[in-house]
């Protein structure tokens, strides 16, 4: 199945751009679904018709669903929280701690499992995926690493003596909530579910980002840096959407100027991301309803089928030349002051701004010392002994 994930900032027109990319999915002949993970759904709003956490039709081949409540996993997630914090004091890595205990994201990715629910139905081809807002999108992209770690140590700790850790848990976890075996049984399959959606979200083959935004310098800046962070975290994006530009018969009189300024900003776009950009003009009123956002959807797409992946390419990749392997990673616009890089073990630690991520390295890499790490054209390339 075929995964879209729109994301941006809030009120650029994420919500209507994904009805819009599974409206046209549709007309390209796809079984499409529309899937809001943003808390503030507003699929109803745009659809002028009530949708809920049941996926409801649309139109013919297109559904839309909106995910639903926290369920029973979600509850129980404080309780492991509460014993993660008991575990983790004072001995287990700072970072890997607070990312675990914070769960910045968590919400997103909880939300994101019903990617999976809806690729095991199988009734749809297309999985558009109208996302929080840039920020939660990130957020939730880190965990799964903070997790897998985690879960490697815990399982560690477990081999060492179970009769050590059992206590432990009994002591410091929810026991007044679950019993250890639900409580264990209910942290494996979280983590079990979460490396899923990660699988699926960073399989180029199937599931690209798309990055919506307008034509406004605060805004190209925030893209810039999200289209980086999605590249460190393994996700591909596929195309840069500009909505709500000026249209040329409103580009004159009193919105000369206005329209002056959305020109530097498209070139600076177009020179920004690597990837196809694909626009969208200002419409007069709000788009509301099939036939307005099925409208939407052919100005972004033209002819071209939505379902398409536009730009092909690995965020992350291997390469091997005479002298060794070496790691690539796509960080355009990144610059060197805002890069560190270093192993850890087996892992990759890349830190650009305020994003960490930790890479688990095959087998091949891991323990080799890294010789050269070179930021170049927006490729970080990282060169093993
Ligand atoms: N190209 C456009 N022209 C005019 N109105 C638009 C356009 N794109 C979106 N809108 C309107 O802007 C508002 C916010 O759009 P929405 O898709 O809900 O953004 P987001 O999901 O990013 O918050 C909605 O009222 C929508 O109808
Ligand atoms: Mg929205």
């Amino acid at each position: 199945m075929r995964v879209i994930l729109l994301t941006g900032k809030g009120g650029v027109g994420k919500t209507s751009l994904s009805i819009a990319t599974a409206l046209g999915a549709a007309e390209h002949g796809h079984r499409a679904i529309v899937l809001s993970t943003d808390p503030a759904h507003s699929l109803g709003d745009a659809l002028g018709t009530p949708v809920g956490p049941r996926p409801i039709s649309v139109c013919s081949g297109v559904f839309a669903q909106e995910v639903g409540a926290l369920d029973e996993l979600e509850r129980s997630w404080s309780a492991i929280q509460h014993w993660l914090r008991g575990l983790l004091r004072g001995e287990t890595d700072e970072l890997v701690a607070e990312e675990l205990l914070v769960f910045p994201g968590l919400e997103e990715l909880m939300a994101l499992r019903a990617v999976r629910e809806v690729e095991a139905r199988g009734e749809h081809d297309v999985c558009v995926v109208d996302c929080a807002p840039t920020g939660a999108t990130l957020r939730m992209l880190r965990f799964p690493d903070a997790l897998r770690i985690f879960m490697e140590n815990f399982f560690e700790i477990e081999r060492r003596g179970v009769r050590w850790l059992r206590p432990v848990v009994g002591r410091l976890g929810g026991s007044a909530l679950l019993p250890d075996e639900e409580f264990f049984e209910a942290f494996e399959r979280l983590y079990r579910e979460i490396d899923d959606v990660r699988q699926i979200l960073t399989d180029g083959d199937r599931t690209t980002a798309r990055l919506v935004m307008n034509p406004a310098r605060v805004v190209v800046e925030e893209t810039r840096r999200s289209f980086a962070y999605l590249s460190l975290y393994g996700v591909a994006t596929d195309a840069v959407i500009v909505n709500r530009e000026l249209p040329p018969q409103a580009s004159g009189g009193w919105f000369a100027r206005w329209a002056e300024k959305e020109r530097r900003e498209r070139a600076d776009i177009a020179a920004s991301f690597p990837v196809p950009i694909l626009h969208a003009p200002l419409h007069p009123t709000e788009l509301l309803g099939v036939d307005a956002l099925r409208r939407l959807g052919r100005e972004v797409y033209g002819s071209r089928d939505p379902a398409a992946v536009f730009a092909e390419g690995r965020p992350i990749r291997l390469r091997k030349d005479s002298r060794g392997t070496i790691l690539e990673i796509d960080l355009p616009n990144a610059s060197k002051d805002d890069l560190d890089v270093g192993v850890h073990g087996s892992e990759l630690l890349v830190r650009v701004r305020d994003a960490h991520r930790r890479i688990a390295l095959p087998a091949s890499l891991a323990g080799r010392t890294v010789s050269t790490a070179r930021l170049e054209a927006g490729v970080l390339a990282i060169r093993f002994e």
